[in-house]
């Protein structure tokens, strides 16, 4: 399904604004950068550092990089992917806040990572001996960046597989399930969020974890609500806590590939829905959910 409007660069926007909070922590300061937009937009590609031009070039052919890889330069230097990112060393400023929530070991886990970008977190978890890593992604050109990068980092196609793969599709890897699948930053860019994102909770398996994240604006207040209303009543609609997701209709953060943003009443309804439960919200707007058995 295609995204509205015609993007030379996918744009990739989400919440994480720099600094992610404890959901409570109500005196979050914003940093002075762009409000609440992740993203690859207006970073530059021009890696820097002492590295001699093979790697460095090629990065730079590749780009522009949203995932901020360190990889290794012909002479044993490191050299970033997106060292101008506008949020700085991202991902990783941003996995900090929650690396600890999702096990150490992970040696015998197969892991799927949808949306995988240029393998961030495929990496991360091949790093802590996942034995399976399968990362997919709908754009060629992200996955282009992951292969180059895992061939960088010295892993073989067996140890970090990518695979071109539609979210909406993700089911045809089916039988196959996964101990952890990671589903970060995907879910707002999709104009039929639930459809996916119940295919996506399939390939978890029975009693197997989801790390999810998404945008998310509007109320962060939480509560129980009833499991039915009379048609009359109409009220409640009108509780900001309540379950809602913003439409897009043309484009938030300059991204035409933002099309529903929920508040987190919205997003845990959501994830319970197909039948996720969660189990920490390790920071604002990522959530570690175990599937129901
Ligand atoms: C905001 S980036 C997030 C990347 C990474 N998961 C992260 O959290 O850093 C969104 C990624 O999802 C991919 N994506 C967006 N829509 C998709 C779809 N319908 N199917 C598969 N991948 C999709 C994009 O190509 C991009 O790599």
């Amino acid at each position: 399904m295609q995204a509205r409007g015609v993007l030379n660069v996918q744009l990739c926007i989400c919440g994480f604004s720099g600094q992610p909070r404890t959901v409570d922590m109500a005196s979050f300061l914003r940093p002075p950068m762009q409000p609440n937009a992740r993203g690859d937009s207006p970073t530059s590609t021009e890696p820097h550092g002492s590295a001699t031009p093979g790697v460095a070039s090629q990065i730079h052919a590749l780009g522009p990089w949203f995932h901020n890889l360190d990889l290794r330069a012909e002479d044993g230097t490191l050299v970033q992917t997106a060292p101008n990112h506008f949020l700085g060393d991202f991902p990783s400023s941003f996995w900090h806040f929650f690396r600890d929530a999702i096990p150490q070991d992970l040696t015998g886990w197969s892991v799927l990572d949808i949306g995988c970008n240029g393998g961030f977190y495929s990496f991360e978890m091949k790093r802590r001996g996942a034995t399976r890593v399968l990362g997919v992604d709908h754009d060629a050109r992200y996955l282009r960046q992951a292969e180059f990068a895992r061939a960088n980092l010295g892993y073989t196609e067996r140890e970090v597989e990518f695979r071109q793969v539609e979210a909406y599709e993700i089911d045809r890897l089916l039988p196959e399930r996964f101990d952890l699948v990671i589903f970060m930053g995907v879910l707002y860019h999709l104009k039929h969020p639930l459809f996916a994102l119940e295919k996506v909770a399939s390939l978890v398996k029975e009693d197997g974890l989801m790390l999810f994240q998404t945008m998310e604006r509007g109320s962060g207040e939480s509560r129980a609500w009833e499991e039915d209303y009379p048609i009359s009543e109409r009220e409640v609609f009108f509780d900001d806590a309540f379950p809602r997701m913003y439409f897009v209709e043309h484009r938030y953060a300059g991204d035409p590939t933002n099309w529903w943003i929920p508040n987190p009443a919205a997003t845990q309804a959501m994830l319970r829905t197909v039948g996720m439960q969660v189990q920490a919200r390790p920071c604002v707007e990522v959530y570690v959910c175990r599937r129901q058995a």
